[in-house]
C-alpha cells in the first residue's frame, strides 16, 4: 500500500522521512516517483496528474496539500474517489499572522508612509483606536473564524460573511448574498479569505469596492481570481480604496512589468500568506486514512456540488 506525493519536493522529502518513522507500513513515494502504480492507493497533490484513475487504477483517496483544492478539476475525479482538503493547524496559525500583518499595516497607514518616506516627507496621520475599525471577513471557514478570534485581541470591531448560518463569538456574521450590502457598509478593511468558486471568481470587483466606505482598505489572501485587478487599480487611483494587501495574483508568478508590482499603495506577497507544514500536515493525513479505512466520516471533504 502505498502514498504518492505531488507538491514542494523539499516538503515531500519531510513527509517521506516523517512517515517512515509514523507509519512504517505505508510506502511513500515523492513524485515523479510512483513505486508501482498498482499499489498506489492515497494521493497527496498540490496540483494532481492529468488522468489520475488510468494512472493510479486502484486509488482510493485524494488529498489537496493545500487547504484550497480550485486547481483539481472535479469534474474529472470519479464520484466514488473522496477529495480531502488539508486541515492543517500549520496552515491556520500561519494565515493568522498574515491576515493580522495586513490589517495592522493598513489599519496604520502603512502604505501612505511608504509614500511619504519615498519623498522625505514627515507626515503623520492621525490615529484611529482599534475599536473604531470595522474589519469585515470574506468568509467565516476554519481561516476566517482563526483570524477573527486574534484580531478580536486588539479590540476592532468585527463581521464575517459566509453562505451558511455561523456563530463566532465577538463576530457578527451575516449570511448569503442579499447581506453583502449591509456587510460591505460596516467594513474599513476587507479581508478575502473566501474558496475560489464559480460564486466566488471575480468577487472583489468595482461593484464591491463602490459599496465599501471611501478609503477602505483590501486584504486578498483567498486568490488571484477573486480580484479584477482593473477595478483594483481604478479603486485605488480614484481613493476608494486606500490600499490593498495581497497575497495571491492572477497568473502567479506574476509577471515582471506587472502594474501591481509598482502601484504605492499595493503590498505584495508570493503566495506565502501560509504554507503547508509537514510536522502537523502528516498527522491529519494518517488521520484521514485511518478515518477512510474504518469507514467513519472524513474531516476537511469536499463538497462538490459546493466546489469547496
Ligand atoms: P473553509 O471551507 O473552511 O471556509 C470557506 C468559507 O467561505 C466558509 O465560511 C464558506 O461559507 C464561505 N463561502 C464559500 N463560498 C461562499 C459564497 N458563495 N458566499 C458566501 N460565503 C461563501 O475554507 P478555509 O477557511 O480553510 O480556506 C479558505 C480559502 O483560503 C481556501 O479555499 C484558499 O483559497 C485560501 N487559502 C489561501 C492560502 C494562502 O497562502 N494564500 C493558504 C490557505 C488557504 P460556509 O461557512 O457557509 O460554508
Ligand atoms: C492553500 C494555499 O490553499 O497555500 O493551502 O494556498
Amino acid at each position: 500500500m502505498a502514498l504518492v506525493y505531488k507538491a514542494d519536493p523539499a516538503r515531500g522529502a519531510e513527509w517521506k522521512a516523517l512517515l517512515a518513522v509514523k507509519a512504517p507500513d505505508l510506502a511513500v513515494h515523492v513524485w515523479p516517483e510512483t513505486g508501482d502504480a498498482a499499489n498506489v492507493r492515497y494521493l497527496a497533490a498540490w496540483v494532481p496528474p492529468d488522468d489520475i484513475m488510468g494512472r493510479f487504477p486502484n486509488l482510493e483517496l485524494v488529498i489537496s496539500t493545500g487547504a484550497g483544492v480550485d486547481q483539481f478539476d472535479l469534474s474529472k475525479l470519479p464520484d466514488h474517489l473522496p477529495l480531502v482538503r488539508m486541515l492543517d493547524p500549520g496552515i491556520v496559525d500561519g494565515m493568522v499572522e498574515y491576515v493580522t500583518l495586513g490589517v495592522l499595516s493598513l489599519h496604520r497607514h502603512l502604505p501612505d508612509y511608504a509614500i511619504a518616506k519615498a519623498e522625505q516627507r514627515w507626515a503623520p496621520i492621525r490615529l484611529v483606536a482599534a475599536t473604531q475599525r470595522r474589519i469585515g471577513v470574506l468568509g467565516c471557514g476554519q481561516l476566517g473564524q482563526a483570524v477573527c478570534r486574534r484580531l478580536a485581541a486588539f479590540g476592532f470591531s468585527l463581521a464575517a460573511w459566509s453562505r451558511s448560518p455561523r456563530e463566532v463569538d465577538g463576530v457578527t456574521v451575516y449570511m448569503g448574498k442579499a447581506s453583502l450590502p449591509a456587510f460591505l457598509a460596516r467594513t474599513d478593511i476587507l479581508v478575502c479569505l473566501l474558496p475560489l468558486t464559480d460564486e466566488t471568481a471575480g468577487i472583489l470587483d468595482a461593484r464591491m469596492f463602490g459599496q465599501l466606505p471611501k478609503g477602505a482598505g483590501l486584504v486578498n489572501a483567498g486568490r488571484g481570481r477573486h480580484l479584477v485587478q482593473d477595478d483594483l487599480r481604478t479603486a485605488l487611483d480614484s481613493g476608494q480604496l486606500s490600499g490593498a494587501v495581497l497575497d495571491v495574483t492572477e497568473p502567479e508568478p506574476l509577471p515582471r512589468g506587472h502594474w501591481l508590482w509598482s502601484h504605492p499603495r499595493v503590498i505584495l506577497t508570493p503566495h506565502v500568506a501560509s504554507m503547508t507544514q509537514p510536522e502537523t500536515a502528516v498527522e491529519f493525513v494518517l488521520e484521514t486514512i485511518a478515518r477512510h479505512r474504518q469507514g467513519l466520516p472524513l474531516r476537511g471533504l469536499v463538497d462538490r456540488t459546493r466546489g469547496y
